[in-house]
């Protein structure tokens, strides 16, 4: 069978790698890339690091108002779709290429598969939680990490094609962690000392969109006891200038621009604690059993949170040098088997067993 696996942003590359491996052993994959992300280290990096498949159609949508973005990207990838003709479309997570893939497939009627799906914030300002409620309930197959995941699209009257399938995610991190430490040099350009220092990441409209949050973000963890490494996605990099911030940003706190998928693995597996509003970062840590604050006010991976591994923290009411102090690192998560070893098989034997059939 013909399947179009469309993805755009940072995220959706490192997504793509296990699931493409498996999906072309039996099929004709076919990649496109929105072009959401553009940049360099947001992109071109992971391509070449991962070996991922080249994009058959580039898109070149880049950067614009949510409506004005998607809207392109559905236009593109329609004329994709119908030069195309697959006989799936699969779509990630839940960004602006995630919805626009999933309304183009479901208004020509071609069969359409979510990877993560039924993850909720129950926040619908998230432009992210637009995305994937959206996308959930056009989509055939419903490929869910967690039981939640489950739940929560039961809860929405969703009852056909739900599969629990495990983390695609987990897949990534277990293939490249151990070739990351061979091959990473990250802590020794950074000159860094392994477990004495904290990893940042901020990108979120909600932390960097609202001058007082991104104010308080800066502010409070520059006080923090050890150097702060922050991969600076350019979207923060923007909102620090146009907003004035520079002068929040204190000696410890280090910014530097977006790393590689090996580097930020290594970057993580050695923090003493990881800061982040990323969905992905903050499932990584929990992996990597690095004692994790998520910087919002709720999460889509419950099932993570305990008190000494990932915790949300509120940046605006809580003091951030207190609360690290009571977390500590524990052994990495044992998996369960459902957790991620073997998603992507198991997904791609689910496509096998109803659409292609
Ligand atoms: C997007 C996703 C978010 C995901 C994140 C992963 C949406 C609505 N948001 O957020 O869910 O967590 O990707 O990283 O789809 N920019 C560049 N270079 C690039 C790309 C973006 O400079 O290559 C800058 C532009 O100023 C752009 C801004 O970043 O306006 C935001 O980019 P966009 O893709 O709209 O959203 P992200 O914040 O990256
Ligand atoms: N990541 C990376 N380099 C960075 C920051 C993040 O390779 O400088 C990886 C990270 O390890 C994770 C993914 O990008 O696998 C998370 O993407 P992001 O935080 O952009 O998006 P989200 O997961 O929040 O949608």
């Amino acid at each position: 069978m013909k399947i179009i696996s469309i993805i755009g942003a940072r995220p959706q590359f490192i997504k793509l790698y296990p699931l493409s491996k498996e999906l072309r052993k039996l099929h004709n994959e076919i990649v496109v890339h929105t072009g959401q992300h553009y940049d360099d280290e947001l992109s071109r990096i992971f391509f070449d690091e991962l070996r991922l498949p080249k994009p058959d159609h580039n898109l070149g949508v880049g950067s614009f108002s949510h409506g004005r973005q998607t809207g392109l990207m559905l236009k593109k990838i329609e004329e994709v779709l119908l030069a195309e003709k697959p006989g799936l479309v699969i779509v990630f997570g839940d960004t602006n290429s995630t919805l626009a893939g999933a309304l183009a497939a479901s208004k020509l009627h071609t069969k359409l598969a979510h990877i993560e799906a039924g993850l909720r914030s129950f926040k619908m300002s998230m432009p992210e939680e637009i995305n994937r409620v959206l996308t959930d309930h056009v989509s055939d197959l419903l490929f869910c990490p967690t039981p939640t995941a489950v739940r929560n699209l039961g809860t929405e009257g969703i009852k056909e094609g739900i599969h629990l399938v495990g983390d695609v995610m987990l897949e990534s991190l277990k293939h490249f962690l151990p070739i990351a430490e061979k091959r990473s040099k990250v802590i020794e350009k950074l000159d860094l000392v392994p477990e004495e220092y904290y990893l940042l990441t901020i990108h979120r409209a909600e932390n960097t969109d609202i001058e007082n949050n991104l104010n308080k973000i800066l502010t409070n963890i520059s006080k923090l006891d050890k150097i702060i490494v922050f991969p600076v996605h350019p979207r923060t990099v923007s909102r620090i200038d146009e907003l004035g911030l520079t002068g929040c940003i204190g000696p410890k706190l280090k910014l530097i621009k977006p790393v590689s998928y090996l580097d930020m693995l290594v970057l993580e597996k050695h923090a003493s604690v990881i800061m982040t509003d990323s969905g992905g970062v903050q499932k990584e840590a929990y992996w990597l059993g690095v004692p994790c604050l998520v910087l919002r006010d709720e999460t889509e991976w419950v099932e993570m949170l305990t008190e000494y591994r990932n915790r949300l923290l509120n940046i605006q009411t809580e003091e951030i040098t207190q609360v690290i102090s009571t977390l500590s690192k524990t052994a990495p998560h044992k998996d369960n088997g459902l957790n991620g070893e073997g998603a992507s098989a198991r997904i791609s034997r689910i496509i096998e067993g109803t659409i292609s059939n």
